[in-house]
């Protein structure tokens, strides 16, 4: 049957569970809790109480697409963070009961390294080094990685993360959580026509409360003439946040690459879903040489099958973690 390896993901949201079968993915199930929409955002307490219901029918749902059975699993890996902590604590102490209920190994992962790592899922994988632009809701980072071991973080976001600017200013256009996709769909049917504010920091990092602020007063002004002026002009509004948000993104990356003389490029994270960052990259791509790497969508946002190759690998490695939640010691973002 070979190496048989089940994995987990608890970290915000999403409840995974993935199966991988000799470093072969063979199963990958995601439930997305969509409760929160109503609050407008992540509430923690509700997603640690969404998880406890999900875990077991989504563990059960990739056992059984993988045509496998709880005892054929030979190794168990699970998000160690980061994340809200009650959400990651579900998934953890699943995966902790599971492995030490049938004497195999736990494997700790890291989300945001499993994030970039999604690339070595299936073909075409980036060379190493890359470059890799990691966009979630949570972070924004540029990662040279200089092996599936090697990470050194050369820059990263002040305030809020890329997915959070999505989000939050969809939110004062009135559009359900995460915003992100909503967004996306509706800039289709619009232009980029308003300016809103771009920041410029030091080096390789990103801030984007300026912009979000930038947001919020002109929507205060233009509403105060006119009432209607969001629902009238909601295609352009999403199309000029789009698109400076991804312009910004895609400005940093072209400098970071350019400095560092790297040509293969990859993004990673629920942003990465972007369908206008997409174009932009391949945009870029071919007018500097690169050969970039966009992950599947299912592989982009939260999914356990990001956290199985993560865990595969350090598992084959002879890296096995200590039942606690401690961090990979082997793991630096090397930050400047
Ligand atoms: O990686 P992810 O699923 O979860 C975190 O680890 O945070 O990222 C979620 C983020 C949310 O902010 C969501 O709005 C954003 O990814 N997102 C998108 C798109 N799909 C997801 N943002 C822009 N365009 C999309 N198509
Ligand atoms: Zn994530």
């Amino acid at each position: 049957m070979g190496d048989v390896l089940l994995a987990i993901e608890s970290s915000c949201d999403d409840t995974g569970a993935a199966v991988f079968v000799d470093g072969e993915l063979r199963s990958n199930v995601v439930q997305s809790q969509m409760v929160h929409q109503k609050y407008g955002g992540v509430v923690p307490e509700v997603a640690s109480r969404e998880h406890l219901k999900a875990i077991v029918p989504v563990v059960t749902e990739a056992l059984s697409k993988a045509e496998l059975r709880a005892q054929d699993v030979n190794a168990v890996a699970c998000t160690r963070g980061p994340g809200l902590l009650g959400a990651l604590m579900v998934g953890y102490s699943f995966a902790k009961s599971f492995a030490a209920s049938q004497g195999i190994p736990l494997i700790n992962v890291d989300h945001m390294r499993a994030h970039i790592l999604a690339h070595l899922i299936e073909e075409p994988k980036p060379n190493f080094p890359f470059l890799c632009l990691t966009v979630s809701g949570g972070h924004t980072q540029l990662v040279i990685v200089r092996d599936a071991f090697t990470f050194e973080c050369i820059g990263q976001t002040l305030d809020d993360a890329a997915g959070e600017a999505f989000d939050k200013t969809g939110k004062m256009l009135g559009l359900p959580y995460p915003a992100g996709p909503a967004i996306d769909r509706l800039a289709k049917d619009g232009r980029p026509v308003f300016n809103f504010a771009k920041a410029k920091v030091d080096a390789f990092d990103f801030s984007f409360s300026g912009f979000k602020t930038s947001v919020l007063y002109f929507l205060r002004d233009k509403r105060s003439a006119d009432p209607d002026f969001i629902q009238t002009h909601l295609s352009d509004l999403c199309a000029s946040i789009q698109t400076n948000i991804v312009s910004v993104l895609m400005e940093r990356l072209k400098e970071a690459a350019q400095h560092h003389g790297i040509t293969e490029i990859a993004v990673a994270g629920g942003v990465s879903a972007n369908s206008e960052l997409r174009n932009q990259l391949s945009v870029l791509a071919s007018q500097n040489g690169w050969n970039s790497y966009v992950p599947k969508i299912a592989f982009c946002t939260d999914n356990a099958a990001m956290i199985g190759i993560t865990g595969y690998i350090d598992w084959k490695e002879g890296h096995q973690s200590t039942f606690d939640m401690a961090p990979d010691p082997r793991l630096t973002y090397a930050t400047h």
